[in-house]
């Protein structure tokens, strides 16, 4: 058994790394969407339960024929979607070594190195955005869970008896506000910590989709007014579908009027601390009782990678996370519990994520991310000035990160309907996505949908941006 073991590996260490090389060499001339529908797919994967076991070869090469040229082209640098960037090579191969080594990054005995390398990444990122000594923090699945983890923490604070009695010890119903462009994650959270989703306050934008400062005031003094508890308030740094950054400061300002938590959702903007051009646009970051920020979007780190920050220290986290189940709690001495990570979020057994973090940093250091973070701000004005000259085409919103959004409006579009102007886009962003040549998304914006780019791919070059130019000059053409 042992010598089949070592076996395998020297087998999977042979066959593997040349699948990755292939991959990588081939990802700047291969289509970025695969042509298969769901149908096609469902029929290659329609196979019964495997009785037996079936040759390592035989498995690596249904990667290759069935699985690779039909996956997304995420690490494509001409994917222009979402949040996803083209993972870093040394995080691909890092993905395989915290598995050789299956840390249990739940409780320090199962992990000894892990959870030290994930309160040293933790520090880093703390320390990236100035947070302070006393700031701690836990890698979480991605953003969502991220929020979810500190929205928890708000509800706790808020009232404290909620952990233990459930909402029904609460003096009065709870209220989230965050602008009506955050993440769809924020509206599951307020739902599964148990507040409904109607407590979740949408808050107005202006006409650059950054929340209103104003109107939320009004609403958090109606909702106090009607006996209601203001338990969060919730400022995004770097909004999903386009990319802008709420006023950090005055969000901190009203959080303290009315003595909220204020959590701040930069699971996609807070990697513009890495630049000192455009660091300045986080200002007020620091004055959140909790951050949330995904190094699985732009540090490159593959998935999954988020975070939860918090300013006041651990303790914060194990207010609302901490047990000590017999299996777990035996005495050893005390400060190792202190890296018990399953004692400050949700997960038991954990992966040993912290080490693809650790590596990236490592490897890119903050002037390697500064200057993948400056040029993709670069790329994204250079596509919005060419944009801005390209017939019938229309910007919404200004570029304050790497995304860029706007519509195909020529006069002949602009006389139509409403619905009518919705289905160009979308028929423009169908025909590039069938090209397979580049991928973009839309998203809906004032009410009308249009078409958003985000470049996330250290990749992408200005000629990667000329094929998608290129390609929606023709898309439009033809439409
Ligand atoms: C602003 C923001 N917050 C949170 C999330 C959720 O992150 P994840 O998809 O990693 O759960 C996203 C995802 O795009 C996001 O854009």
């Amino acid at each position: 058994m042992t010598d089949d073991f070592v076996e395998q590996h020297k087998l999977l260490a042979r066959l593997v790394p040349q699948i990755i090389n292939d991959y990588a060499a081939a990802l700047d001339s291969r289509r970025v969407t695969p042509p298969s529908t769901p149908a096609e797919l469902e029929k290659l994967f329609d196979e019964p339960l495997p009785e037996n076991g079936v040759a390592i070869e035989e498995i690596l090469r249904r990667f290759r024929e069935d699985i690779e040229p039909n996956a997304m082209g995420v690490p494509s640098p001409k994917y222009f979607g979402q949040f996803n960037p083209t993972p870093l090579p040394i995080g691909v191969w890092a993905d395989a070594l915290s598995s050789l080594l299956n840390q249990n990054a739940g409780a320090w005995r199962n992990g000894p190195t892990s959870a030290m390398i994930e309160a040293r990444v933790i520090r880093w990122l703390c320390d990236l955005l100035e947070y302070g000594s006393r700031s701690f923090g836990t890698l979480a699945s991605g953003g969502s869970e991220a929020n979810l983890i500190a929205l928890k923490c708000a509800r706790d604070n808020a009232v404290a008896t909620i952990k233990d009695r459930g909402l029904r010890s609460a003096a009065g119903d709870l209220v989230v506000y965050a602008s009506e462009q955050c993440h769809y994650s924020i509206d599951k959270s307020v739902d599964l910590l148990g507040l409904g989703r109607e407590s979740l306050r949408k808050i107005p934008t202006d006409e650059r989709f950054h929340i209103r400062v104003d109107a939320l005031a009004e609403q958090i003094a109606s909702d106090r007014g009607a006996g209601r508890i203001p338990c969060c308030i919730v400022g995004v740094a770097g909004t999903t579908s386009t990319g802008v950054i709420d006023p950090l400061e005055d969000l901190a300002a009203i959080a303290r009027e009315y003595q909220c938590w204020y959590h701040i959702d930069a699971a996609y903007g807070g990697s513009l601390a890495f630049s000192s051009q455009h660091k300045e646009k986080l200002r007020g970051i620091a004055l959140a009782d909790s951050i949330t920020f995904d190094p699985h979007k732009w540090m490159f780190v593959p998935f999954s990678c988020g975070a939860t920050l918090v300013r006041d220290g651990g303790r914060v986290l194990r207010d609302s996370f901490d047990m000590s189940p017999e299996y777990l709690s035996e005495d050893r001495g005390g400060a190792d519990v202190e890296f018990d990570f399953f004692r400050y979020g949700q997960m038991g057994t954990r992966r040993f994520n912290s080490l693809k973090l650790w590596m990236a940093f490592k490897f890119m250091g903050v002037r390697g991310y500064a200057q993948a973070v400056e040029r993709q701000i670069e790329l994204t004005n250079y596509l919005a000035s060419q944009l801005d000259q390209m017939p019938g085409f229309k910007r919404v919103g200004q570029v304050e990160t790497a995304v860029c959004c706007f519509h195909y409006l020529p006069d002949s579009v602009s006389r139509l309907d409403g619905i009518e102007q919705d289905r160009v886009q979308q028929r423009l962003q169908q025909t590039i996505e069938r090209s397979g040549e580049a991928w973009l998304t839309t998203t809906v914006l004032h009410g009308r949908r249009a078409m958003r780019v985000n470049i996330n791919s250290f990749l992408t070059e200005q000629r990667h941006v000329d094929v998608l130019l290129n390609a929606l000059r023709q898309a439009a053409f033809t439409l």
